[in-house]
């Protein structure tokens, strides 16, 4: 049998990281039968005149599945980001980032194990922004609704339960945004009561940020909404060492999104020099979200070798192996565990 997966590898770095996700994910034995769309926002508008084309939503609602590369956005002006507008099309509301560190991964802390839990369609990403051209004011609406906060409290809740965390943090601003953030915080400690097994608490979000720098390891699972989570999620990269090292998924009840986090890294497209961790290790909660635990260990296990050893590292690592060579690398690796 064949996993039919839609294979978006984006632009920048995109392709290359790409090429070296399907080289490791091919050394499992696992068989994939890819459904390659290379035209994604700047290259898409030259092509279809859209950033997003309708027949990439559909290759994804017919596979289910997707595995993405980083797509360059452009900043305040241009085109609306292909990442919100995938996520808002295909209801992936859940935007799961797992920041653990992993062996032989220079960070600044050890032992960290957060989740963290995104609310991925609404909020201030909802895209109700007006300018009032009279009085040269700008506006925002960040739209938040019961049904939206409770799915994905619902989503934090039950994935701590089944992969056996002890806390949930739910993050908000609702002593300020009393009814937005107010909602969220309520529907969050209602939902708790019906888990008394896990240690429950909130906090602030500004108070989160200071927190998670000096005591990440007193956190799990955090939930929280929009514009919260995608600064948190970023933040808690960086505790176990960057955005070239962890994954991301967007989860939605019908459709998922494996994705890498960091972007298209125009400094150094081309130059077969970027650490395709992230993505490998978003194509590991790909295998698992398939059911293939055993896959997904090996390619775990492979990169915990492969930076224990600490012979084959790409620049931002210290190191000056490539793109290609790491992959060469990890998918050996990755072959002999599984043999
Ligand atoms: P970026 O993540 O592309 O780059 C930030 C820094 O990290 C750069 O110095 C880059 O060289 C380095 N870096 C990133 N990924 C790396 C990797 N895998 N290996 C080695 N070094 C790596 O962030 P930036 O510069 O803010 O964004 C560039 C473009 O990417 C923008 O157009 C942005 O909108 C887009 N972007 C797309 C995302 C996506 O498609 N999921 C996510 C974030 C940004
Ligand atoms: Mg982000």
């Amino acid at each position: 049998m064949s996993y039919r997966i839609t294979l978006l590898p984006g632009d920048g770095i995109g392709p290359e990281v790409t090429k070296a996700t399907v080289r490791v994910l091919e050394a499992t034995g696992l068989e994939f039968d890819w459904v390659r769309h290379e035209n994604l926002g700047a290259a898409a508008v030259e092509k279809y005149g859209v950033p997003l084309p309708e027949h990439v939503i559909d290759s994804i609602r017919s596979t289910r599945i997707a595995l993405k590369g980083p797509v360059t956005t452009p900043v305040g002006k241009g085109f609306k980001s292909v990442n919100v507008t995938l996520r808002q099309k295909l209801d992936l509301y859940a935007n799961v980032r797992p920041c653990k560190t992993l062996p032989g991964i220079k960070s600044a802390f050890k032992d960290v194990d957060l989740m963290i839990f995104r609310e991925n369609t609404e909020g201030l990403y909802s895209g109700l922004e007006s300018y009032d051209e009279r009085h040269d004011i700008a506006d925002s609406i960040a739209r938040i609704s019961k049904a939206g906060s409770q799915r994905i409290i619902n989503f934090c809740f039950e994935y701590s339960r089944t992969h056996g965390y002890d806390k949930v943090t739910v993050v908000h601003k609702a002593n300020i945004l009393k009814l937005t953030s107010g909602m969220f915080l309520r529907l969050a400690q209602d939902r708790a009561v019906q888990y008394p097994e896990l240690q429950f608490n909130d906090r602030i979000i500004d108070n989160m940020c200071m927190q998670l720098v000096v005591r990440p390891q007193d956190y799990n699972c955090i939930v929280t909404t929009n514009l919260f989570g995608d600064i948190l999620s970023d933040l808690a990269a960086g505790l176990v060492g960057g955005l070239g090292v962890v994954a991301g998924a967007n989860i939605g009840d019908d459709y998922a999104v494996f994705e890498a986090v960091h972007g298209s890294a125009p400094d150094i497209a081309g130059q077969n020099k970027a650490n395709p961790t992230a993505l490998i290790r978003s194509a590991e909660m790909m295998l698992r979200h398939l059911g293939e635990s055993k896959a997904a260990d090996a390619l775990h296990d492979a990169l915990v070798d492969i930076y224990t050893e600490g012979i084959y590292l790409t620049g931002d690592q210290g190191g000056t192996t490539s793109t290609d060579e790491f992959a060469t690398q990890l998918a050996t690796r990755v072959k002999a565990l599984l043999n």
